[in-house]
């Protein structure tokens, strides 16, 4: 990322604050309706809208991405153990994570229209992709 994607992301971030998790949350949803095979990773959990295990997932979510925004200069460290997790122990298919990432791109253009700029869809795009490439990056 130049570095003004790096600021456009990061002032973003700060914009949402402490809502990462509310919007983290309505991705999760929004993948789970909208691409039903993503279920099948989640046996486990009530995936019903508004249930509050998708609600605690979201916010886990929400966390690793403020991770990643605040580590851009070094997402392997910040997230090879989630990369070894999902890879290695929860067998993610990574098409998955794509399907993640462009619900995270609708939820956050739908709650903030007024910044969603072509450079700052732009540089959400590489970040997310960023973040998705280094989560895959444990299948070698
Ligand atoms: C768990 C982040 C994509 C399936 C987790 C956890 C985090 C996380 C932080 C909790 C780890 C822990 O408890 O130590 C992310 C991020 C993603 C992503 C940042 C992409 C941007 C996906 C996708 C799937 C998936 C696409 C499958 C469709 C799971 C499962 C768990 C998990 C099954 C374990 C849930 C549980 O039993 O509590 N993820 N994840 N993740 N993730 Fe992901």
């Amino acid at each position: 990322l130049s570095a003004a994607e790096r600021a456009a992301v990061r002032a973003l971030w700060t914009k949402l604050g402490s809502n990462v998790g509310v919007y983290a949350t309505e991705a999760l949803e929004r993948t789970f309706l909208a691409f039903p095979t993503t279920k099948t990773y989640f046996p486990h959990l009530d995936l019903t809208p508004g249930s509050a295990q998708v609600k605690a997932h979201g916010q886990k979510v929400a966390d690793a991405l403020t991770r990643a925004v605040a580590h851009l200069d070094d997402l392997p460290t910040a997230l090879w153990a989630l990369s070894d997790l999902h890879v290695r122990q929860l067998r993610v298919d990574p098409v998955n994570f794509k399907l993640l990432g462009h619900c995270l791109l609708v939820t956050l253009a739908r709650h903030y229209p007024g910044d969603f700029s072509p450079a700052m869809h732009a540089s959400l795009e590489k970040f997310l992709s960023h973040v998705i490439s280094t989560l895959a990056s444990s299948y070698g």
